[in-house]
């Protein structure tokens, strides 16, 4: 195949890892970055003709493959229907985008017969949606249990360690961990749309995003060793039970031994059979890894489809 024409969407800690990975690989041409402000410094070395803040002007450049990683759901959700509609492979890290149709999204890409993935919204550098696909292939899930938030995780641990909360706070969003506006992190808010994103791949249906109980991490919460924030959701008939809790009463040492960022998933089938993973949740260059992993899917997939192994 010639290079691969290839569009990133957002150049901050996540999206400008992806940048920096593509541009020094020749197997793809970056044809354009899609930003707020085309004219803010970056910390990636990149043609300055790159840039655009116009999602339509991305799309004019004809881009094979799409790989999005905007903050804002709504704009993300948007574009990855556009690039979809335009006959592009997506692949996303965006869950608050992903999340809001993940049905739709698919039979979208479907019915264009191009392809979008999202390994990189949930776990960062751990498998969590393979996992629960894995599980879904070989019989009825029942349900599942994981850390979702790396940087809930890690200010519990900083907390635990006598940290103030506006310190730990202000050391995940310098390490990247946490969202743009990182009450999205601490309400929960995050690892709801995780929880609603695996809900799918377990169930096939997603409960509402207001179906979710949410505790909040706040100066207020007394952190004990071993609490977590929990994302979880559990089949009862036909009934899914969604819920993000802080809680220590998790019984698994899973979650228990995770430290700093890290996230773990336990799901379990109807059959009792359980699969667990665990990986850096958070950070740039774990979920960098996991968008380049989505993005090796896409070009095994497009070299079948040209016949080629
Ligand atoms: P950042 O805040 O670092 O970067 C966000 C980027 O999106 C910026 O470049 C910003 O442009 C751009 N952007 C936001 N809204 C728009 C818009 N409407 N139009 C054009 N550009 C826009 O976020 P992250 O890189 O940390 O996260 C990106 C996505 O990846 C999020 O959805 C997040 O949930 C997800 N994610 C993040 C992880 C992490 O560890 N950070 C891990 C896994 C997933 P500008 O720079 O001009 O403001
Ligand atoms: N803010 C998110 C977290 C990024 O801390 O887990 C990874 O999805």
């Amino acid at each position: 195949l010639p290079p691969l024409k290839v569009a990133v969407a957002g150049c901050g800690v996540v999206g400008g890892g992806v940048l920096g990975r593509l541009l020094n690989d020749p197997r793809y041409d970056v044809v354009g970055v899609l930003v707020r402000n085309p004219d803010k410094p970056r910390d990636v070395p990149c043609p300055p003709d790159l840039f655009t803040a116009d999602a339509d002007v991305l799309l004019s450049r004809k881009p094979d493959i799409v790989l999005e990683a905007l903050s804002e759901g709504e704009a993300g959700h948007a574009l990855i229907r556009k690039a979809l509609e335009a006959g592009c492979d997506v692949a996303s890290a965006n869950k608050q985008a992903v999340s809001r149709d993940p049905a739709g999204l698919q039979a979208l890409a479907y019915q264009k017969g191009r392809r979008v993935f999202w390994s990189a919204s949930v776990g960062g550098g751990s498998p969590m949606i393979e996992t629960v696909r894995a599980a879904r292939a070989a019989g009825e899930v029942a349900g599942f249990e994981a850390v979702l938030n790396g940087t809930v995780n890690f200010m519990l641990e900083r907390l635990v360690d006598g940290a103030a909360f506006a310190e730990a706070l202000a050391d995940a969003r310098a390490a990247g961990f946490a969202e743009e506006d990182p009450s999205a992190d601490l309400e929960g808010l995050d690892a709801a749309a995780k929880v609603r994103l695996l809900a799918y791949e377990a169930f096939g249906v997603s409960p509402d995003a207001d179906a979710v109980p949410r505790d909040h991490l706040s100066d207020q919460t007394e952190a004990a060793p071993g609490v977590r924030q929990i994302g979880a959701c559990r089949r009862d008939g036909a009934a899914l039970e969604p819920s993000v809790r802080l809680t220590a009463d998790h019984g698994d040492p899973l979650f228990s031994s995770l430290s700093g960022e890290g996230n773990a998933l336990k799901v379990w089938n109807a059959d009792g059979r359980v699969w667990r993973c665990r990986g850096r949740g958070a950070g740039r260059w774990a979920t960098t890894e996991s968008i380049m992993a989505d993005l090796a899917e896409i070009v095994r997939a497009r070299r079948a489809d040209a016949g080629l192994n």
